[in-house]
């Protein structure tokens, strides 16, 4: 069977200023959880959809990303002496993906950093990951918006319901319901505040887009926060061709804050079979301590 959505777009070249100092010299995308970079669960949810060829935005301070994702011959080399299989085999379980780096030279928003890969997608529907919103790895939230894109062949932009006080951090929609989980997007609004928000169904950070969208992209002006944002370059897009969501009802660490990247170490922490039993133990510790506080 022929995949349909071959390629992924991560955009990386974001200043992550709310992780400072950490991402100083080093990209917040390199920032792991428990023992694996942000940006390589994003790397491992599109591979499991059949994805391999990666590109990736970068810039200034971002080199690790690209040292991370080369080969490692001669780490993998002493690890199979020492028998070390199980890290031989952590280590270049991404061996085959093919990846490609483009460096957005100013962090001049998502949208911008997305045109950045314009000339190199050519007419092929492609997937968006942006990595600091990490997916539960058993929620399937790509695969089912590439199984709804194969039924309606536009953009889909995947939604989730956040409460009213959040709306001011997302692109929100405002959509008509065709079925369960599945929205046509009527219009949509970069970082509304509660009162001008179209609905409370906030775009996280994952589409299937169509190459319309770069041509869209290079007319749009500055938005909010002086950013090219790609929540504007949507709405351009929208006068030409229908877009749709998917709501996703599973469960999303935004890992680019802190109390999200917390959560998420929790929470990955607790499920891995190195740690798991110890942390647990460490955790109804602090809990009873916390209690008597
Ligand atoms: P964020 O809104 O999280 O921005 O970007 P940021 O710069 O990474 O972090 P803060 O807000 O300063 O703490 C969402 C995604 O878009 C990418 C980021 O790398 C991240 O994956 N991005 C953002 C770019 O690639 N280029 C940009 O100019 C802005």
């Amino acid at each position: 069977m022929t995949r349909i959505i071959r390629k992924a777009i991560l955009p990386a070249g974001g200043l992550g200023t709310r992780f400072l100092p950490a991402t100083k010299a080093s990209p917040k995308e390199m920032l792991p959880i428990v023992d694996k970079p942000m940006i390589q669960y994003a790397i491992e949810e599109a591979q499991a959809c059949g994805i391999e060829e990666f590109i990736i935005i970068t810039g200034k301070h971002k080199r690790a990303i690209e040292d991370h994702f080369d080969s490692a011959f001669k780490l993998e080399e002493s690890l199979k002496k020492s028998g070390k299989k199980i890290l031989l085999e952590e280590i270049s379980r991404l061996n085959q993906l093919n990846f490609a780096y483009i460096r957005q030279r100013e962090a001049l928003g998502l949208g911008h950093a997305l045109s950045c890969a314009g000339p190199f997608v050519k007419e092929e529907p492609f997937a968006v990951l942006l990595s600091d919103d990490i997916i539960e790895p058993g929620d399937h939230l790509l695969r089912d918006m590439i199984d709804l894109y194969k039924e309606l062949t536009s953009p889909i932009l995947a939604l989730e319901k956040v409460p009213l006080s959040e709306v001011h951090k997302y692109g929100v929609v405002n959509g008509e319901k065709l079925r369960d989980n599945v929205y046509r997007i009527n219009g949509l609004v970069e970082k509304p505040s509660p009162s001008h928000a179209p609905s409370d169904m906030a775009i996280i950070g994952r589409y299937i887009l169509t190459a319309d969208i770069f041509p869209v992209l290079e007319d749009v002006e500055p938005g909010k926060g002086g950013e090219i944002q790609l929540t504007d370059a949507l709405s351009g897009l929208l006068k030409k061709r229908p877009i749709y969501g998917y709501l996703f009802t599973g469960k999303r660490y935004d890992a680019g804050d802190k109390i999200g990247y917390l959560k998420a170490t929790v929470d990955f922490a607790l499920k891995n079979p190195q740690v798991s039993v110890q942390f647990k133990e460490y955790l109804l510790d602090i809990a009873a301590r916390l209690k008597h506080t």
